[in-house]
């Protein structure tokens, strides 16, 4: 079985250097300045590799094309990927696997990594494993109830319908409903992994319940389980954002232990919330786009954003924008405009000839359509959602 170079994540960590004092990103809370920087630093802090050029070009050889995510560096890091493609270029496809914590309802930082794995599953026929951690938003969030987290997976496994994953090759996985397929598979990871090795990687402490403390095996499950449905081991690549890296170090690091490949990554950026300090989160939700908000409610939201403009048109006209750390300028390259316009709304914003009030509208509109389309897909989705259960027969 040839599997990934043989290295040891958990050792590659530079906690302590100072260079990475102002930065934090933990499954559970991300501190830094989303800034380019801040993301070359992660790549030296959490030991993965950067998109190179050479890499691109073995996905340009494979499916003819460069996703526009991947182009514009909104993924950007990775773990053996390259090793992934040429497994599948030797004819060894892989499975897809990604998650969500429903904590509360999904918005378009969520959605974002969703839509790139659909297209991955479409390019390369792979299939999916979406894992719905409701045993970890439980345990995390002291204010949680076992009844809101159990209404909040209901309604986000609406939005993953909705992106359109193909229903022959995607199955939802709920921890706490699904658990029989997840916990022998866990318990062989769980007995791999020292307390200690939890606490460096998690920043467990005494007062962290145990329920938390024992929750990551929960997690890495997914990683190995198509090698049983497949009985053999099998590669599986991981879209999320970096913030999800610690689970995967862990997991690696006892991959081959178990006789299972490494799970591969690929880590996007945050998607800002509209005030930029801090990434869109479900627990700042003046300053999320919901897919479940009513389109004014959108509006507003986008109309009251911050945005990387000066403080008055004459100084704009001046001056110019700051379209680098605007997250109306990011929504719209990332989500609504193609690369040209990307790049000409950037040149006329730097050179004062855009006003933010132009963005915003571009912004408002492009949302408020996005939304109301995916309305009709959440809709829709609530006849699909039994398609989509993990089962026996998937497994077998
Ligand atoms: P959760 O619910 O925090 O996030 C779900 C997915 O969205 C990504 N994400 C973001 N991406 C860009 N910008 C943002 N502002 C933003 N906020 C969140 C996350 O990285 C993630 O990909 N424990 C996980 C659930 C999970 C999972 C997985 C995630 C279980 N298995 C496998 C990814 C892959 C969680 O709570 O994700």
């Amino acid at each position: 079985m040839e599997g990934p170079p043989h290295t040891i994540d958990t050792n590659n960590i530079n906690n302590s250097h100072d260079n990475y004092k102002d930065i934090v990103v933990t499954p559970w809370e991300v501190f830094g300045d989303l800034e380019d920087k801040m993301y070359t630093k992660l790549i030296e802090k959490f030991g993965t590799q950067a998109i190179t050029h050479d890499l691109i070009e073995k996905f340009k050889k494979l499916i003819g094309e460069i996703h526009p995510l991947i182009k514009s560096q909104y993924f950007f890091s990775h773990r053996d990927l390259d090793w992934l493609l040429t497994k599948y270029e030797n004819g060894d496809p892989f499975y897809l696997y990604t998650g969500r914590g429903p904590s509360g309802f999904v918005h378009l930082g969520h959605i974002l990594p969703w839509l790139f794995t659909k297209y991955l599953q479409d390019k390369f026929g792979s299939k999916l494993l979406f894992q719905l951690t409701d045993d970890e938003k439980f345990l995390y969030n002291p204010g949680a109830t076992r009844e809101t987290i159990s209404e909040y997976t209901s309604e986000n496994i609406l939005d993953i319908i909705a992106v359109g994953f193909n229903p022959n090759l995607t199955r939802i996985i709920i921890d706490t409903k699904h658990i029989n397929y997840l916990y022998p598979l866990a318990t062989e990871i769980a007995k791999k992994i020292t307390f200690s090795t939890a606490k460096a990687v998690f920043g467990f402490t005494n007062t962290t319940n145990i329920g938390m403390i024992g929750f990551p095996p929960i997690q890495a499950a997914p990683c190995f389980l198509p090698s049983l449905i497949e009985k053999k081991p099998t590669p599986v690549l991981i879209p999320a954002a970096i913030d999800q890296d610690p689970y995967w170090r862990i997991t690696r690091d006892i991959a081959a232990k178990l006789g299972f490949y490494k799970p591969a990554q690929i880590h996007s950026k945050f998607l800002p919330s509209l005030a930029r300090i801090s990434k869109m989160s479900s627990s700042r939700p003046e300053t999320a786009i919901f897919t479940t908000d009513e389109p004014e409610i959108v509006e507003k939201k986008v109309l009251s954003s911050f945005t990387g403009g000066q403080a008055t048109v004459s100084l704009q006209k001046k001056l110019g924008g700051n379209a680098d750390i605007c997250p109306v300028y990011g929504y719209l390259k990332y989500f609504f405009d193609n690369e040209k316009e990307s790049l000409e709304r950037y040149i006329r914003c730097k050179s004062g000839n855009l006003l933010c009030g132009e963005c915003k509208s571009d912004l408002a509109n492009n949302t408020k359509t996005f939304i109301i389309d995916f309305k009709h897909k959440r809709e829709k989705a609530k006849d699909k959602v039994k398609d989509f259960m993990f089962d026996e027969k998937f497994s077998s």
